[in-house]
């Protein structure tokens, strides 16, 4: 069993706070991946995690057990860094002996049984005997993650450690990690600015802002029901079309539609409202009206930015009778997945269905 429970973590270097209130808990063999902009607070919320960053206030629980104050060791957490932090005199034999042979009371054939099993599970058996910078990106970051799994710790954490890769090995890596998290049980903690790790990785998101924690959930509730403007933009790609009407007795009106909605909510005079490309089709009896700025083709569908008045969107397409910059289309929206934010708050009114 491993858990692990943030409750009101909050850090402040001097007078200035940089992570506030964060409320988490990551299950026993979850998956949980932080994702936000540079500079959000994803590093040093790891950090206080692992210990490596003291935790202004607020408490941190492993398996139920406080450990807000304890020294990194007593954590049983293993952490994987960007730059991987190997030993460059080392092999990467010794590279993932050296914690065992320092920190615990292993035998020799008990630590050299370990890495075995890792190395084998990570496919560098071979390159046991080399030293760092012997090996490539891909291989040096399969050691410093051997060097997490040999120590069997409860929770593995992980802080961008694909972003040095380029982005056919990143690809792998990523499948790699998946297959690891499930055929070992692990516990992960994965920190990436990244959305599309975010997506594929995670069996839940935690989306942060600004040293906030905005949302929370599995990726796909995250994608299809974001709770703000925020989330709705960061996820996906291309982003999510975020459309200024005014809602008027359970009509919205724009300068280039109208549509009656028949919503729950009562909505305020200003609203967005928020559409992914794959919920607006080109059709020439849609309800509203645009204009081609660009078609790119990508391969097996086509892009097609339209201009609404002053707003834009991206629109998806099939790449034959796309059509072409300049012409005049008509869209219809998918209105049982829209969604309607408070222009002024960013915050979802309605999550569409
Ligand atoms: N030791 C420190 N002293 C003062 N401010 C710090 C320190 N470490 C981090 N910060 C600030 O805290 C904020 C959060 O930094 P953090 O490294 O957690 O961001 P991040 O989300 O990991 O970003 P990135 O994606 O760029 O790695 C930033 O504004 C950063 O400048
Ligand atoms: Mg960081």
């Amino acid at each position: 069993m491993a858990t692990v429970q943030l409750n009101n973590v909050c850090k402040s270097y001097g007078d200035r706070q940089t992570v506030h209130d964060i409320n988490l808990t990551i299950e026993d063999r979850e998956f949980m991946v932080m994702v936000g902009p540079s500079g959000c607070g994803k590093s040093t919320t790891l950090r206080m995690i692992a210990g490596l960053e003291e935790i202004t206030s607020g408490q941190l629980l492993i398996d139920g057990k406080d450990v807000t104050d304890a020294e990194p060791q007593k954590r049983d957490i293993a952490m994987v860094f960007q730059s991987y932090a190997l030993y460059p005199h080392m092999t990467a034999y010794r590279n993932m002996a050296f914690g065992l042979l320092k920190t615990t009371k292993l035998s020799k054939a008990e630590i050299d049984a370990r890495i075995r099993e890792a190395a084998e599970i990570l496919s560098i058996t071979d390159l046991l005997d080399r030293r760092p910078k012997e090996l490539s990106g891909g291989e040096r970051q399969r050691v410093a993650i051997g060097r997490a799994l040999v120590r069997q710790p409860k929770v593995f954490l992980f802080d961008e450690p694909l972003s040095n890769l380029d982005a056919k090995l990143r690809n792998r890596m990523r499948g790699e990690l998946k297959r690891l998290h499930s055929e070992l049980g692990l516990t992960v903690i994965y920190v990436t600015h990244d959305q599309i790790e975010a997506m594929t990785l995670g069996t839940r998101v935690a989306m942060m802002s600004k040293g906030h924690l905005q949302q929370v959930g599995a990726p796909m509730d995250i994608y299809m029901k974001p709770t703000n403007t925020f989330v709705a933009t960061f996820i996906g790609s291309p982003e999510m079309a975020l459309i200024p009407c005014r809602a008027d007795a359970g009509r919205l009106g724009h300068g280039a539609f109208t549509q009656d909605l028949s919503l729950s909510a009562s909505l305020p005079r200003d609203v967005l409202i928020g559409l992914r490309p794959e919920e607006v089709t080109l059709s020439p009896t849609g309800m509203a009206r645009a204009r081609v700025e660009r078609c790119e083709l990508i391969g097996a569908e086509a892009l097609v930015e339209v201009s609404l008045g002053a707003d834009r969107m991206v629109v998806k397409s099939p790449v034959l009778g796309a059509p072409a910059a300049g012409e005049e289309v008509g869209l219809d929206f998918d209105l049982d997945r829209m969604r309607v934010f408070d222009r002024d708050t960013g915050r979802a009114l309605h999550i569409g269905a």
